[in-house]
């Protein structure tokens, strides 16, 4: 019997992207291809670009973290791009926020897998966690629109810090309608940056927000 297709590319960009967590990554990457479906965290469609869509993708936030302390990934999911960062970098403390109970189930058991020591799971909705956690940076991609998120998550960010929300085609517009809201928290600055990893026009925008 043939051998199923590996969905990780081993190219010297997802090696440069991905850094010390490459091969973190691939295995994070096989996991998810064998199991996603089943469990119920990636649609079958997903499948075929699974490694540059999400896995590699996470990474496009990379440029924007802490130099040191620790981060909140906001829905984590599948692990994006929670798992993913805290491989490419070790020094981080990574909470992982996530409150649906078969997908905390997965992020605790691949974190074991993955010996990651940095990862705290916790299973909660974000909005219980103000006054629980107060990190340098925190992250989300695919959970809420830029004026709810930032509602849910500049609560668990110290002042000083940074949330890097994972956008696609409507970030600015998103940073307009959430004006009001930034501007509450004393938002002194927000960038949206157009990041297109592998210059093949796959453009993830990240909304960087400093308070
Ligand atoms: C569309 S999924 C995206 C998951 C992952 N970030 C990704 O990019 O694949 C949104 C996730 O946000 C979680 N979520 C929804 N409301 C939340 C809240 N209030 N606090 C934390 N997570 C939440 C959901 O359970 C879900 O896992």
């Amino acid at each position: 019997m043939p051998e199923p297709t590996d969905v990780v590319e081993h190219d010297d960009r997802s090696r440069e992207i991905l850094g010390r967590g490459f091969d973190g990554a691939a295995s994070f990457a096989r996991m998810l291809a064998a199991e996603g479906e089943l469990r119920g965290l990636i649609g079958p469609r997903e499948l075929p670009r699974l490694w540059r869509r999400h896995v590699v993708n996470s990474a496009a936030v990379a440029p924007y973290l802490p130099a040191s302390g620790s981060l909140v990934d906001v829905g984590s999911g599948a692990g994006l791009p929670g798992l993913v960062l805290a491989l490419m970098r070790p020094d981080l403390q990574v909470h992982l926020l996530e409150p649906m109970q078969r997908r905390v189930a997965w992020l605790t058991e691949v974190s074991e897998r993955l010996e990651l020591e940095n990862v705290v799971v916790h299973a909660v909705r974000a909005e219980d966690m103000q006054g629980e956690i107060l990190a340098d940076a925190a992250t989300a991609r695919a959970v809420a629109a830029l004026d709810k998120l930032a509602r849910w998550t500049l609560p668990l960010v110290r002042l000083g810090g940074v949330l890097l929300a994972m956008k696609g085609q409507r970030a600015t517009e998103e940073v307009t309608k959430a004006g009001k809201t930034l501007r509450n928290f004393g938002v002194t600055s927000v960038e949206v940056h157009d990041i297109d990893l592998y210059d093949d026009g796959d453009v993830t925008r990240v909304v960087e927000v400093r308070r």
